[in-house]
């Protein structure tokens, strides 16, 4: 009549909840993202991100102070780069007194042991918003590696740990890999974002950096010849693979909770520790819900983040960081 096995035990209590748990979150999970600008006692709220902030290199400084103490030990930096240093190469990507040299080095120095990824790409540099140089209606892929390798080195330089391409050009991990070898940067790791998505979740973030593509004649102003077409499944794992043997440390997919089927597959696929990214788009979309009362903010931020790591994630890129961590730590 009744059921010999009944699974509803496993459930009966906090207890036996918390002893059959199989995925568990702890602040080793988390890369920060940190959005920096030029200034001094800058502390600017992104508006399509709600509490979440720009800092200046002086403001930045406490608050890589503050994730160190809640057990946060790694950081991805992005720089907003003023509109006059902006032009078609990336330039100023390559100055060694830039804004993303000088916030590694203000990192390094208030907390040696935290854990420094840089953004290597060309958007927040380019004039035009795109990840790569343009020539004839073009987003050249080539000429745009030699910069990404050039700029590696330079954050590597600076004291960068780990370097984080999110270009999507073809070929620049093994080019990357190869320039920091023979600069003899033999530690400096490379975190590729390999399944990189041509996504509608990026807006906040380029609101952010002021980086989002500018109308041109002869170019689209999405980046779909670079980032991957969102219904392909095979081509994350030929470009995962790929990123693999040309030399990453780490592998990427990006954004998070609408590709954690692709998550998995890569996961299952691939030895080597796989990174998600939890975009801006995501997280604006919860924190909009929940200040219309709609969702239950913390609630559901651990849902998400706790499906990324059972999807298979290693490590989380996720503005959420602090606000889990903090309530792990209650
Ligand atoms: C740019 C870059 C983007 C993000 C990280 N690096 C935006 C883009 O590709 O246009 C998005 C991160 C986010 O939305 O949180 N190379």
């Amino acid at each position: 009549m009744y059921p010999l096995k009944r699974n509803r035990r496993l459930r009966t209590n906090k207890a036996i909840r918390s002893l059959v748990r199989e995925t568990i979150i702890t602040p080793n999970d988390f890369l920060v993202p940190l959005f920096v600008v030029e200034g001094k006692g800058v502390k600017d709220e992104i508006p399509s991100m709600p509490n979440y902030f720009r800092y200046s290199l002086d403001l930045l400084e406490g608050e890589v102070k503050a994730l160190w103490k809640l057990g946060l030990k790694s950081v991805l930096l992005f720089v907003k780069v003023p509109d006059n240093l902006k032009d078609n190469k990336g330039t100023e990507a390559l100055n060694p007194n830039g804004l993303m040299q000088r916030a590694i080095k203000t990192v390094k120095n208030v907390c040696p042991d935290m854990l420094v990824m840089t953004d290597v790409a060309l958007d927040p540099y380019s004039a035009y918003g795109h990840d790569g140089i343009i020539e004839n209606g073009q987003v050249l892929n080539d000429k745009t590696v030699d910069v990404l390798s050039e700029m590696s080195i330079s954050h590597a330089q600076a004291g960068a740990n780990f370097v984080a391409p999110s270009d999507m050009m073809d070929g620049r991990i093994l080019s990357i890999r190869e320039a920091l070898e023979d600069e003899g940067f033999t530690n400096t790791g490379i975190m590729s974002y390999s399944a990189k998505y041509a996504s509608a979740f990026y807006g906040p973030f380029r609101d952010a950096l002021d980086s989002a593509p500018v109308d041109l004649i002869d170019i689209p102003k999405d980046k779909k010849t670079y980032q991957m077409d969102y219904a392909n499944r095979f081509e994350a794992i030929r470009e995962t693979e790929m990123d693999i043997d040309e030399g990453a440390d780490i592998v990427m997919v990006k954004p998070g909770l609408c590709y954690l089927d692709i998550v998995r597959e890569i996961k299952n696929d691939v030895d080597v520790p796989v990174a998600v990214y939890q975009v801006s788009g995501e997280y604006a979309m919860l924190k909009a819900a929940a200040e219309k009362g709609w969702l239950e903010h913390d609630a559901v931020m651990m849902e998400q983040i706790t499906a990324i790591k059972r999807a298979g994630a290693d490590i989380i890129a996720s503005y959420f960081a602090k606000d889990v961590v903090k309530i792990l730590n209650t």
